[in-house]
């Protein structure tokens, strides 16, 4: 980082913007994650602030460092655990926060059976995720209004205090289904009123999840044939009608099927091209329950 020029009158940021590596990053998220624009919007805007704040303070331009408490909603596998690892690397790249690390829990991790025992569990938890994320995966289970005696509201307690006295060395990520957070935030509202950035995340279309799908055996150096590829967009039709459908999480689990299913097949035949061993076909998704009429557990 190059010291400013004493009475300098101008900045450099695109040159700030470079040696912080964050168009780099920015084009990496994009290959890593396709589609969700709103949240590479948002995120790409928690950057440029970071930078301009980071090149104030170096000018003595006095400011709070900003709050970054989120909350990011949307069905499941809409992304939600991706991103917060994400974000926590892109914070602690542009030095907003000491470690990359990501803690994630639930109420359980936070919220103790007996009296006595709620207080030590989330502080011990707090003290784990201090420097980093701290991410709250459905973190409206913190709250049980049904029962009058709940130790959640000890637990709520304490993150509201350490949200507010230490939010310059902690960021807090509450993560759940769109409907309940907000009942959540409507009767905890020393929540909603800490929490800087308010993240949808959409359900994916299905050219979008036969994107993921391209993706994710990419990765794994596999690839779909076209007919692959057209019943790859067909199970994804189905699929999202049937229960417990759950965006590019759905695809992942039709994959790791579809690779056994491939396994299979060439098992069977013996010998096979080596080029076959990459490619995904059609009938490895076609045996697929959702395809068989009726009810799919997966
Ligand atoms: N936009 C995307 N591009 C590529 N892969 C994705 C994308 N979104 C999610 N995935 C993949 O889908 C899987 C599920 O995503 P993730 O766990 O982040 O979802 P989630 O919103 O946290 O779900 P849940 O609410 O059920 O916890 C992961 O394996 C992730 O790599
Ligand atoms: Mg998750």
């Amino acid at each position: 980082m190059k010291p400013l020029a004493p009475g300098a009158e101008t900045v450099d940021l695109d040159a700030e913007r470079r040696e912080a590596g964050i168009d780099t990053f920015l084009a990496d998220l994009d290959a890593k994650l396709v589609g969700l624009a709103p949240v590479k919007q948002r995120i790409t805007e928690i950057a440029s602030l970071l930078l301009v704040d980071r090149v104030r303070h170096r000018l003595g331009l006095s400011a709070d460092p900003p709050t970054l408490h989120m909350s990011f909603t949307g069905n499941p596998g809409t992304g939600k655990t991706t991103v917060a690892m994400t974000m926590a690397d892109i914070l602690h790249r542009l030095g907003y926060l000491r470690t990359p690390r990501v803690i994630c829990v639930t109420r359980d991790d936070l919220v103790g059976e007996y009296i006595g025992h709620t207080a030590p569990k989330t502080k011990e938890v707090i003290k784990r995720a201090l420097g980093g994320v701290l991410f709250i995966d459905e973190a409206y289970y913190l709250h049980r209004p049904e029962n009058e005696r709940d130790y959640g509201q000890e637990a709520i307690e304490i993150l509201l205090q350490v949200m507010e006295e230490q939010r310059q060395d902690l960021v807090v990520i509450l993560a759940g289904y769109p409907d309940r957070m907000e009942r959540f935030f409507g009767s905890n509202p020393g929540f909603r009123s800490r929490i800087a950035h308010h993240i949808d995340f959409p359900d994916y279309s299905d050219d979008e999840l036969v994107d993921i799908a391209v993706l994710l055996l990419d990765q794994q150096s596999y690839q779909l044939s076209a007919q692959g590829r057209d019943a790859m967009r067909a199970y994804i039709g189905r699929r999202r009608s049937q229960p417990h459908f759950a965006n590019a999480r759905s695809v992942r689990n039709a994959l790791d099927r579809a690779r056994l299913r491939q396994a299979h097949r060439h098992l069977t035949t013996g010998v096979v091209a080596v080029a076959d061993l990459m490619v995904i076909e059609d009938v490895d998704l076609l045996a697929s329950r959702v395809f068989s009429g009726s009810i799919a557990i997966h």
